[in-house]
C-alpha cells in the first residue's frame, strides 16, 4: 500500500548507524515518515527482517550511480553514511590496492571519497528532497594543515563533504552533517583490544586494563551506535538546515568507562601504563589509526579546536533524550564480553 507520508531514505539501513536511524522512527507511535532502506541485497535476514516490519526494501549500492539514482525517487529526507571499515577488509579491494601505485590506506580513502561522491551527485538529482542528513568525520589533513594526513576514514568523507559543498551549493543549503561519536560497542565487538577495554585478571578475580597516557585519560565523545544515532539524526532533521551536530551522549575517558564496567562487576581493577594495540593488518591502517589519536588529542576528536561549527546536542535548539552511558554499560554481559588476560 502506498503511503502518503513524506519519504525518509535510509543509507546503512541493515547495519549500526541506519539501522538505529531506521528503528528510531519505527519505534514512535506515529512515524513523521515512511521509510525506504536501500541494501546491496534486499533478500538478506537482516532486509527480509526490515520488510516485515513495514519498511520498503529496495536495492542500491554505493558503487552503482544508478542504483543510487532510483534508491532515491521521491525522497524528502535522505540520510547517508558509508563503510570504511567493511572496505579497508575487502580482499579484493586490497588486492587492487597492492598493484595501484599508492597505499592500500589511501586506496580505501579514496574508494569511499568515491561512494560518498556517488551518493552526494544522485541525491542533488532528487527535486523533492527537503532534506539531506550526511555522515561525515572531520577533515583531519585540511584541518591539521597536513600535519594529520593519514586519517583515512575521517578524510574519505570529509573530502567528499567538501565536494558537495562546492559542487551543489543548492543541496547544501538543505543539508545537514552527522559526525558519529566513538561508538560504545566498540567495547563489545571485535575492535575491543583498541579501546584499552579491561581483561579478566582470572587468578586475582580481577580486572587489568593496559593503556598508554594520555590516550587513556583523555576525554572521547562516547554514545550507542545502536540506541542513540536514531534519536540524534532525528534531532538533527528537525533543526534548522546547515548544521554540524557531534553524535556523542558523554565525554568520558577509557579509564572512567574501565572503572565504571569494574564497579558494575563488584571487581578491583589494576591499571597499566604501556603501548596501546593499535593492531590493524597493514602497517598502513596502524599508522593511521595513530594519526587518529594524535589529531584528536591536538585538534579535538572533531576538530572541535579549530572548527568551532560543529554543535553538541545541547547547542542544536532541539531536544534530544538520551539515555545514560552508565546504563549502556549496566545492560551489556560483561562476565560474558570481557576477554581473559
Ligand atoms: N567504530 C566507531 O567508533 C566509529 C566512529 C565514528 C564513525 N565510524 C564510521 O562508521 C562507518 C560504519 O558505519 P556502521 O557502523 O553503521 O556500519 P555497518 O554496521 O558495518 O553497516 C554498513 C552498512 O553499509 C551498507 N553498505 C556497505 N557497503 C555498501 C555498498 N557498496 N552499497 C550499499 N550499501 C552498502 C551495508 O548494507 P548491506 O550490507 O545491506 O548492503 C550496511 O547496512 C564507518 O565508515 C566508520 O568510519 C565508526
Amino acid at each position: 500500500m502506498s503511503s502518503t507520508k513524506p519519504l525518509l531514505v535510509v543509507l546503512g539501513a541493515t547495519g549500526n548507524q541506519g539501522g538505529s536511524v531506521v528503528a528510531h522512527f519505527l519505534s514512535l507511535s506515529s512515524s513523521p515518515y515512511a521509510l525506504r532502506a536501500v541494501t546491496r541485497d534486499p533478500s538478506s535476514a537482516k532486509a527480509i527482517a526490515l520488510a516485515s516490519q513495514g519498511v520498503e526494501v529496495v536495492a542500491g549500492d554505493f558503487d552503482d550511480p544508478n542504483s543510487l539514482d532510483a534508491a532515491f525517487r521521491g525522497a524528502s529526507v535522505i540520510f547517508s553514511m558509508t563503510d570504511f571499515a567493511q572496505s579497508m577488509m575487502n580482499q579484493s579491494l586490497l588486492e587492487k590496492a597492492a598493484t595501484s601505485a599508492v597505499s592500500p590506506g589511501l586506496y580505501i580513502r579514496d574508494y569511499e571519497a568515491q561512494q560518498n561522491r556517488n551518493i552526494i551527485d544522485a541525491a542533488s538529482k532528487v527535486r523533492t528532497l527537503e532534506r539531506f542528513i550526511y555522515s561525515s568525520l572531520p577533515y583531519a589533513d585540511r584541518l591539521s594543515e597536513g600535519k594529520y594526513a593519514r586519517v583515512y576514514y575521517y578524510d574519505s568523507k570529509a573530502s567528499a563533504e567538501e565536494y558537495g559543498k562546492s559542487t551543489y551549493p543548492e543541496l547544501w543549503e538543505k543539508t545537514s552533517i552527522f559526525y558519529a561519536g566513538f561508538y560504545l560497542e566498540n567495547y563489545i565487538w571485535g575492535t575491543k583490544d583498541l579501546y584499552f577495554c579491561p581483561k579478566w585478571n582470572k587468578g586475582k578475580d580481577s580486572l587489568i586494563a593496559w593503556g598508554m597516557e594520555p590516550l587513556t585519560t583523555f576525554n572521547w565523545p562516547w554514545y550507542s551506535v545502536v540506541q542513540d544515532t536514531g534519536p540524534l539524526v532525528a534531532a538533527l532533521i528537525r533543526a534548522a538546515p546547515g548544521k554540524k551536530l557531534i553524535g556523542v551522549n558523554e565525554w568520558l575517558s577509557m579509564k572512567d568507562i574501565s572503572k565504571l564496567i569494574a564497579q558494575i562487576l563488584g571487581k578491583d581493577i589494576e591499571f597499566v601504563d604501556s603501548g596501546p594495540n593499535f593492531n590493524q593488518g597493514d602497517p598502513d591502517f596502524q599508522r593511521s589509526r595513530r594519526e587518529m589519536v594524535g589529531f584528536s588529542m591536538e585538534f579535538g576528536y572533531y576538530g572541535d579546536k579549530v572548527d568551532t561549527t560543529v554543535l553538541k546536542p545541547s547547542e542544536l535548539g532541539v531536544s534530544v533524550q538520551l539515555s545514560p552511558v552508565k546504563e549502556w554499560i549496566e545492560k551489556q554481559d560483561w562476565e560474558k564480553v570481557l576477554p581473559a588476560e
